[in-house]
């Protein structure tokens, strides 16, 4: 399936799914054993991936979409047009609070498709699961 979204990016949502899929197999979650996969396409249209990496100091841990950020920020990219997140969970889990702040900073109102791995798939607004993302006009002067 592939759906043309601002910019004339097309997204290749199942490229960007197996993407995921991938990266999740790489997550590292021996304590809570929930593993999570997200990929981002970038304004540029490369691919990044993430996955969760916890540890033994449980809220060191950070989630798979942050993780692809802090990538793709490192790789030389600032710009996320679409995001797929895959879990096991039905229906597919959303991402949490702290990774809808974390994506509004680097995109605007992008899809987000939040899927499983036996197929289920919903895909969201990121102003529809963050509406009310924090504003901050920057320091003075
Ligand atoms: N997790 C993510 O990777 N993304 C989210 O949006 C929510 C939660 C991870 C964190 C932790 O490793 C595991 O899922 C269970 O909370």
């Amino acid at each position: 399936m592939s759906v043309d979204l601002q910019k004339n990016t097309t997204i290749d949502w199942d490229s960007l799914y197996e993407a995921a899929c991938t990266a999740r197999d790489q997550s590292y979650s021996p304590y809570s054993r929930f593993k999570v996969g997200a990929a981002l396409l970038t304004a540029e249209g490369d691919v990044v991936v993430g996955c969760n990496v916890e540890n033994r100091s449980y809220g060191l841990t950070i989630c798979a979409e942050r993780t692809a950020l802090v990538q793709m920020v490192a790789g030389g990219q600032r710009e996320v047009v679409a995001v797929a997140v895959v879990t096991e969970t039905s229906p597919p889990a959303t991402p949490c609070g702290m990774c809808r702040e974390s994506l509004t900073e680097f995109a605007g109102d992008i899809p987000v498709l939040t899927a499983n791995l036996r197929g289920e798939r919903k895909i969201y607004r990121l102003r529809e699961l963050h509406p009310s993302p924090f504003e901050w006009a920057g320091p003075p002067g």
